[in-house]
């Protein structure tokens, strides 16, 4: 596996993307658009056989993985990964961040025997976030040069977070089922975003765009699952779009699009809604 030399970093589209849960559809569909228009990645994975084997079936070739993509394998909640992830050399970080950790759900009895979903690692995107902070901080003691090179950071939240007065990005007939059957993600995604918000990263990260999906479909097989990014609704936190479903596919093509591709400029500082 070939590692992005430092020069390749900044320029035209071989700009090197960091991947924080890409086995996930939705970052695994990002990534793959990633590569196949010629960007230059590392991708930190727990499994990285799981992570090759899936890039191979979007339908990259093994050449590509070897020349584009380098797999740092680890646990995302390390900081020492994270960072061995994200910093390229001593004089080079990733541009870009992008971010899907997710839990598997596990069904459990909630209040008044009603059931809920909590997740096999109840504060993964919390414990990541916290690792990703302490990772850049790490590396800008280290190299204080870097600090002028700030990554732009994106994470896949999720819709059903917000409160009023702000309008709620779900549909009528979802609240009910967010209320029960998703409070221990939602209560996740929520410290994530705490943790991420511009005063506590304005001096680590360029900016974060906070993307928030609805239920999600599919696989994130970037071929003939998604309707495509174009076609999907997209709202910002003060006019949301509402809607039950979207697929992974097209949620990673979005990200790719708007934020890999045009480097987030109309959505750094916005909770981005994604929805069918
Ligand atoms: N399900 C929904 O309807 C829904 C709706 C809105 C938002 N979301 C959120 O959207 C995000 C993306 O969802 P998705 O379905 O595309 O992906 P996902 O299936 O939730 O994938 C989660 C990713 O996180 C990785 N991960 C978990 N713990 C890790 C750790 N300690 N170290 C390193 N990697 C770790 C997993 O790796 P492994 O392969 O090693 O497990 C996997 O790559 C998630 O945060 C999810 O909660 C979900």
């Amino acid at each position: 596996m070939s590692i992005p030399t430092p020069d390749e970093t900044t320029t035209g589209n071989t700009k090197t993307i960091a991947f924080f849960g890409a086995t996930g559809g939705s970052t695994n569909a990002c990534l793959t658009h990633a590569l196949q228009a010629g960007y230059h990645a590392v991708a930190l994975a727990r499994t990285p056989s799981k992570l090759t084997s899936q890039l191979l079936n979007q339908g990259l070739s093994q050449n590509t993985l070897d020349s584009q993509l380098r797999i740092i394998h680890g646990d995302a909640t390390d900081p020492a990964a994270v960072r061995e992830t994200i910093l390229l050399s001593p004089t080079h970080l990733v541009s870009q961040i992008i971010s899907g950790l997710g839990s598997f759900p596990v069904l459990s009895r909630g209040s008044f025997f009603l059931p809920h979903i909590t997740l096999d690692n109840p504060t993964i995107c919390e414990s990541g976030a916290k690792a990703l902070l302490s990772a850049l901080r790490s590396i800008y003691s280290d190299y204080p040069s870097l600090e002028s090179s700030r990554p732009l950071l994106t994470v896949i939240s999720s819709t059903g977070l917000t409160t009023s007065p702000t309008p709620t990005d779900l549909p009528f007939l979802a609240l009910r089922m967010y209320h029960f059957l998703g409070a221990v993600p939602r209560a996740d995604k929520m410290r994530m975003e705490a943790l991420l918000s511009v005063s506590q990263t304005a001096d680590l990260v360029r900016g974060v765009v906070i993307v928030r999906p609805s239920l999600l479909k599919g696989s994130g097989n970037v071929t003939g699952e998604g309707k495509g990014w174009k076609n999907i609704r997209v709202g910002k936190e003060q006019s949301p779009a509402v809607g039950y479903t979207v697929t992974r596919a097209d949620v990673g093509e979005w990200i790719f699009e708007e934020v890999v591709k045009k480097e987030g400029d109309d959505w750094i500082g916005e909770k981005v809604s994604l929805t069918s």
